[in-house]
């Protein structure tokens, strides 16, 4: 059996062959991702907060932390193979609850397409 780290790692690797992430600013990114940090951590010593650790979420499969409780919603989405590549992510942080009704992600969601590519950028920098 595959495990997900393995699966992640062999999405990641699908992401750094696709180039589109290169249109983000990660630094703006990080200032960006401070809207994040109330549920969500990156990075080395990252844990699960409210959300989930999103190091290597962009390319990675819908769900995948073992450690996080996710909601019913998101449950079924993995399960339906959902992916978090770039469109995905750019209309889920858009409007969370409208791109899957059910997430417990009370986020508005970004309002500018440049604030999702920057913060994609910026989220594509932790593996
Ligand atoms: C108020 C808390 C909160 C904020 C703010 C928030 N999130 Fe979330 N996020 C969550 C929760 C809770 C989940 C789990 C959703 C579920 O299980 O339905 C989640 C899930 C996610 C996922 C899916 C993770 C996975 O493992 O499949 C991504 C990607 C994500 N958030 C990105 C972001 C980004 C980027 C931002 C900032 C622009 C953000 N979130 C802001 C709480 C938050």
């Amino acid at each position: 059996m595959i495990n997900w780290k393995a699966k992640v790692a062999a999405a990641m690797l699908v992401t750094l062959a696709v180039p589109a992430f290169a249109e983000g600013d990660a630094a703006k990114g990080e200032k960006i991702f401070k809207k994040c940090k109330a549920c969500h951590a990156v990075g080395d010593d990252a844990k699960n907060k409210v959300g989930p650790i999103l190091n290597g979420i962009v390319g990675a499969p819908a769900g995948a932390n073992p450690d996080f409780k996710y909601s019913d919603a998101l449950k079924e989405a993995a399960a339906g193979g959902l992916v978090w590549d770039e469109a995905n992510l750019a209309a889920f942080l858009t409007k969370p609850k409208d791109f899957m009704k059910g997430t417990k992600m009370s986020f508005a969601g970004l309002r500018k397409e440049s604030e999702i590519a920057d913060v994609t950028a910026y989220l594509a920098t932790f593996q």
